[in-house]
């Protein structure tokens, strides 16, 4: 079983009071973390942080740069552990634990090179740019100051350093509360940022229950900037609570994808499947509906039926496309749905089969508006379809949801794609493809309650940062 301290003003701190972290695949403690009496935790954590930012915002961008490639090699050198841990702990398949790692990895050199980017050209504004005489205006970027990251259980790692990576790069220093599922990853990752050689204060991990720490956390006038995943429930009493400090939030979604008559449906199959079911459905990014044209209806479910057919359902180390739900909670709260959707009408077409918190891949068919299953996000491995006839209801019923994250469009009529595209409320729209965050250069956004702000390597930098003038006169 794993234990670790984690990383608090400087030193790697233990106590004798453990909180425990369950294996979701054996239901069995995974491993344990300390526990401390949460205000003195956080009020250690964010003083450090404090007092650590007055040295830390005038290092070097250098010096910055190069500690955070020491942390990138350190993750690379341990990416089979790390790996291991989220198998452990989320019961994420390990290849795909994997792939996170690397992928966070390549951010982290992607968010050095956009820094670079930004640093070095400070924008100009002088008599050559605008007609303003005797003026020269140099306005480049500085950092807020202390920075709360909260990651979410589903890239407990990734989203976790794709907070940390431009805060820092920047000359903010930080205090992060990882996912309770995600703490293992968390703490582990603050052991790391030890064995690099942050200085004392710049990193703090602190671990406990959302509603202890959370609150403390972002309700402290010491904090500049809160950045955020996770649901919109708790996204929006962040938003709340956190009065005036600046936030980026990304929360939940409802992604929507469109199947219109003359889509490759083999391809919309092979997207909707990716899409809905890659690590169970628990993404923000997931298709969570499909609307299809009536007229191809038969044609694309009986595609995506023998599709789901396929997909391997077993253990994450094993490499199983579908592993076990987060919790057992979880996959009551996505069967509720399901069989209230069936009570109302719906046909669920695959076999619907549950152990636990393991739950076979579901494809549920003749779902209407009138049903939850059309607007809740189940965080789950079930796709429902609503048949559409009339593009404009369909239109207004996706713009319905009180989500905005992401949607799809499967067509080959670019002129149609792209005029339906801008009708969607949605960050962002796919042109057949499924939706997803990356590639990670892109700014990432949501409407409604699936976000504020904008995140993506550069915009995450900007989102940290403010514009600083110093203006010369002739
Ligand atoms: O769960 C929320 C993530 O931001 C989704 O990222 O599209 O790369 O899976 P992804």
């Amino acid at each position: 079983m794993l234990n670790f301290s984690i990383l608090v003003d400087g030193a790697l701190v233990d106590s004798d009071e453990k909180i425990s972290v369950m294996n979701p695949t054996t239901n069995t403690v995974a491993g344990t973390l300390p526990l401390f009496e949460p205000k003195a935790l956080v009020d250690t954590a964010l003083a450090a942080a404090n007092e650590a930012y007055i040295d830390w915002k005038v290092t070097s961008p250098k010096e910055r740069i190069d500690l955070l490639l020491k942390v990138k090699e350190l993750f690379l050198q341990h990416q089979e552990e790390l790996a291991d841990i989220l198998v452990l702990e989320i019961a994420k398949s390990k290849k795909d634990s994997l792939t996170e790692i690397v992928r966070t990895c390549e951010y982290i050199d992607a968010t050095i090179e956009s820094y670079n980017e930004i640093m070095a050209n400070p924008l100009i504004i002088d008599e050559n740019t605008h007609h303003i005489k005797g003026k020269t205006g140099i306005f480049s970027r500085e950092p807020l100051g202390v920075v709360v990251a909260i990651a979410p259980f589903n890239y407990p790692f990734n989203l976790l350093m794709a907070k940390l990576a431009p805060a820092l790069v920047a000359g903010n220093t930080v205090v992060y509360k990882p996912a309770s599922q995600g703490s293992l990853i968390g703490a582990r990752v603050s052991q790391l940022f030890h064995e690099a050689g942050f200085p004392k204060g710049v990193v703090n991990c602190v671990v406990g229950s959302g509603r202890s720490i959370g609150d403390l956390l972002v309700e402290d006038g010491r904090v500049a900037m809160i950045s955020f995943t996770g649901s919109d429930t708790v996204g929006l009493r962040i938003a709340e609570k956190a009065k005036g400090i600046p936030l980026v939030l990304e929360m939940g979604g409802k992604d929507p994808a469109i199947v219109m008559e003359d889509a490759n449906l083999e391809l919309a199959a092979n997207e909707i499947i990716k899409g809905g079911f890659s690590y169970n459905g628990q993404r923000c990014t997931a298709i969570k509906r499909v609307f299809v044209h009536k007229s191809v209806h038969d044609e694309l479910v009986k595609l995506l039926v023998e599709k789901v057919q396929k997909l391997s359902v077993g253990l994450p180390q094993d490499n199983a496309f579908i592993t076990p739900l987060i919790s057992n909670k979880a996959a009551d709260f996505v069967q509720g749905l399901v069989d209230d959707a069936i009570a109302e009408g719906a046909v669920c077409l695959t076999e619907m089969k549950r152990e636990r918190n393991l739950m076979w891949p579901m494809l549920v068919d003749q779902v209407t508006v009138d049903m939850d299953l059309a607007w809740e996000e189940p965080f789950g491995p079930v796709i429902p379809v609503i048949t559409y006839d009339d593009l404009t209801i369909c239109v207004e019923n996706v713009n319905a949801s009180k989500y905005g994250l992401q949607a799809s469009v499967f067509t080959e009529d670019m002129v149609k794609a792209e005029e339906v595209a801008n009708l969607i409320e949605a960050g962002t729209v796919n042109i057949n493809r499924s939706s997803s965050r990356g590639p990670d250069i892109f700014p990432f956004s949501g409407v409604k309650n699936s976000g504020l702000g904008v995140q993506g390597i550069k915009d995450a930098l900007i989102s940290m940062t403010r514009v600083k003038g110093i203006v010369f006169n002739k």
